[in-house]
């Protein structure tokens, strides 16, 4: 991972590679777009698919180009705290006619219903009735009309939403910029659009607190914060359950996964709340450190 950015590293993407690699898999996370002209590079270097999770990336962008719109299939979500919200669901997005077929069976109990190719599948089982006709694995993922016309309507105001939550990082940074002996924000790189989902920091080795310190501070002033996930996801309990390899120590997700947090950003939080955050953060460290961190005039 990138201390940076939290997102893969097209480094350690290239050095995980062996012959029988098939995709990347890749999370913009926290709406920070990865460095996909790297990563597109590797994948048709390798003839690789490309996988990326945009859940929490509406309308980020990488060189003028929107996360999601790179890979052969894209993920978003659409629970509560994304740029837009059905309550529950998301989206897939691809380009190829074979996954979006595959995707229509597969969250649709695998049955061909849903299916363009559904009447020549029919035909080959006349003892089927078509409307049970099961030809894979599937579940129920399927959205209702009432989380769609949710979606449709917060789509017109995703702009507005991506700048309120662009607006309220960049008070936050101006904010917390003098903490930087102790606490590390992330920025927006060159060529990039961030949209901020949240907004992540990492608490310094040496800072006289620690995360959970800081993050039990704002949570008792009313502030929820979240560690960043997966961070290392091979400390999770569950990858006792599945198989996997591992390259390098992977020295940053632990690192992020032991020191960074987030707290929320959303475009319903108005410059009273922004403030008010701010100042709790700089109160804390300012009162651990016994150092002077005036509040940023703009
Ligand atoms: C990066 C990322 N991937 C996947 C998911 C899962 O999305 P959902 O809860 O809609 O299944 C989330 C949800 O917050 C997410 O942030």
């Amino acid at each position: 991972m990138e201390l940076e950015t939290f997102n893969i590293s097209p480094d350690e993407i290239e050095k995980a590679m062996t012959p029988r690699t098939r995709a990347i898999v890749l999370a913009h996370l926290l709406g920070n777009p990865c460095e996909m002209g790297r990563i597109m590079a590797i994948a048709r270097r390798h003839d690789l698919l490309v996988i990326e999770d945009a859940c929490e990336a509406h309308g980020a962008e990488y060189r003028g180009r929107k996360a999601g719109g790179f890979g052969d299939m894209s993920t978003f979500s659409f629970f509560f705290g994304h740029h837009i919200s059905t309550i529950e669901g998301g989206m897939l997005l691809t380009d190829d006619d074979e996954c979006a077929e595959l995707a229509r069976t597969l969250r649709a109990h695998g049955w061909v219903r849903d299916r363009s190719d559904r009447d020549a599948i029919a035909r080959g089982h006349p003892q089927i009735d078509p409307r049970y006709l099961f030809v894979n694995l599937g579940y129920n993922f399927r959205p209702t009309e009432v989380q769609g016309a949710f979606g449709v309507h917060q789509l017109k105001r995703l702009e507005g939403y991506v700048e309120a939550r662009r607006e309220n990082a960049r008070y936050w940074s101006g904010q917390l910029a003098g903490l930087s002996p102790h606490l590390t924000c992330h920025s927006e790189r060159e060529g990039t659009r961030h949209v901020w989902f949240g907004y992540p920091m990492l608490v310094k080795p040496s800072a006289p607190f620690t995360r959970a310190q800081v993050m039990a501070h704002l949570e008792e002033m009313g502030v929820e914060t979240r560690p960043v996930l997966a961070g290392n996801i091979e400390e999770e309990t569950v990858m006792r359950l599945v198989p996997y390899r591992k390259v390098g120590g992977l020295a940053n997700a632990r690192f992020i996964h032991r020191n960074a947090f987030y707290i929320g950003n959303h475009q319903g939080i108005g410059s009273e709340e922004r403030e008010a955050v701010a100042d709790y953060i700089r109160d804390f460290v300012v009162s651990r450190d016994g150092m002077v961190a005036g509040k940023a005039s703009r």
